[in-house]
């Protein structure tokens, strides 16, 4: 296995929920334990048709480049923008903060240029980093995203030790991903997230009070030491309402496979399956797709369903982990353009079988080879 180091992200399942926040607030994801009966179908399909719309046209789109074109090469679905490498924490696990291919800053204008080349290809963003809130423009950024360029999901990614100091985020974004590893505070690592928890969960307060719970997602990331401040954390977001997302420390763009050895950890992700499965609190994914993301289980990864791009524009082809950059959106004008040469330099899509267990890449395996199954446990 190579062992370069790994680029470090997520795109999480809540990027699936196109509908407007006012939308999501008055019909939040119905949690039904029995199957929907036609009419509540219907319904549901009338009420969410944007995003039904996107997700059929999407799906005929790959059917098409897979099947006719015989390309893995399909088309984007959310686009990950990092928008710094600068961060305020050192997580142990992290690489984002040091990347190997690294790429400056651009000045406002030029980044909001970024942002409606990406619009022209997908109506949905997630930004990160590094710490995003970080950027002195970040509130300038969000606001044009979507006040300005439109994108009709705005997903932001955060440590959340800032957000009191970056208000006007909470205005824009439809929804907040916000990284918590533990419950338990632990200063001992100051750059630490335990070490921020105390900021953090004051952050939290104050950011449900202006998006509500179920607009917020917490992420976690599982190591062998966080395994019961992980099932706290569950716990806790079925509690207080928010969707409760895991995946496990990538080491070497591999997963830790000593933690299925572990019955602890065991226990913990059948917990989260079952409690998915019985729709008893919002989390990230399906049944499916947490077995396999967090079991390591065979996938088949299609990386450009969810680009990578860098605060400089510059794209990954075939993926980030790869380190390998096809092109530039300033430069090149479109993903299409630059995945067309990515695909002429490097070849199609490496059958690799899925190594990196992050929440996108699982997901895009899903969409493209299991799309009828993926919709029906999102419908339960
Ligand atoms: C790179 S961070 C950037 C955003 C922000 N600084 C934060 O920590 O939320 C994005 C997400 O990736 C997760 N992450 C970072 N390194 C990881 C790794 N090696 N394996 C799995 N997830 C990782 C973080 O916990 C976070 O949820
Ligand atoms: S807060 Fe986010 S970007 Fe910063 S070191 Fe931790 S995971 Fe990496």
């Amino acid at each position: 296995m190579a062992t370069v180091p790994q680029k470090s992200n997520f795109v999480p399942a809540a990027s699936l929920d196109q509908r407007p926040a006012a939308d999501r607030e008055r019909a939040p994801i119905p949690t039904p334990r029995s199957a929907p009966t036609p009419t509540n179908l219907i319904r549901q399909l009338v009420r969410n048709s944007p995003f039904v719309a996107k997700n059929f046209r999407l799906y005929f789109q790959n059917a098409w480049r897979r099947h006719v074109r015989g390309t893995k090469v399909v088309a984007p679905y959310a686009v990950t923008f990092y928008v710094t490498h600068k961060c305020n924490l050192a997580c142990s696990y992290c690489t984002q903060k040091e990347p190997d291919v690294f790429s400056e800053e651009l000045p406002t204008a030029a980044t909001i240029r970024i942002l409606k080349k990406i619009r022209k290809e997908t109506d949905s963003i997630v930004i990160t980093g590094g710490e995003p809130t970080l950027r002195p423009d970040i509130e300038d950024l969000v606001a044009a995203a979507r006040q300005e360029i439109k994108f009709r999901s705005l997903l932001l990614i955060t440590n959340g030790t800032l957000l009191d100091r970056k208000p006007r985020i909470l205005q824009h974004v439809t929804g907040l991903i916000v990284s918590l590893d533990a419950l338990s505070a632990d200063p001992t690592n100051p750059l630490s997230k335990p070490a921020a928890l105390p900021k953090v969960l004051e952050n939290l307060q104050f950011a449900a009070g202006v998006l509500g719970p179920r607009r917020i997602t917490i992420s976690t990331v599982i190591e062998e030491w966080n395994i019961s401040e992980v099932e706290r954390l569950l716990d806790w977001c079925g509690e207080r309402g928010y969707v409760f997302a895991a995946q496990s420390a990538q080491l070497e763009k591999m997963p830790n496979l000593q933690l299925l050895r572990n019955p602890q950890y065991h226990a913990l992700v059948d917990k989260i399956i079952e409690r998915r499965r019985a729709n008893q609190q919002p989390i990230n994914g399906t049944p499916h797709t947490i077995e396999t993301l967090l079991r390591f289980k065979t996938f088949e990864c299609y990386p450009t369903m969810f680009p990578r791009v860098y605060p400089n524009g510059d794209v990954f082809y075939p993926c980030e982990p790869l380190h390998t950059i096809a092109g530039n959106l300033l430069r090149d004008g479109s993903l299409r353009k630059i995945f067309a040469r990515g695909k002429k330099t490097y070849g199609d899509i490496p059958p690799c079988q899925g190594v990196c267990y992050l929440f996108g890449n699982v997901l895009s395996h899903y969409y493209v080879n299991d799309f009828w199954a993926l919709a029906g446990e999102f419908i339960r």
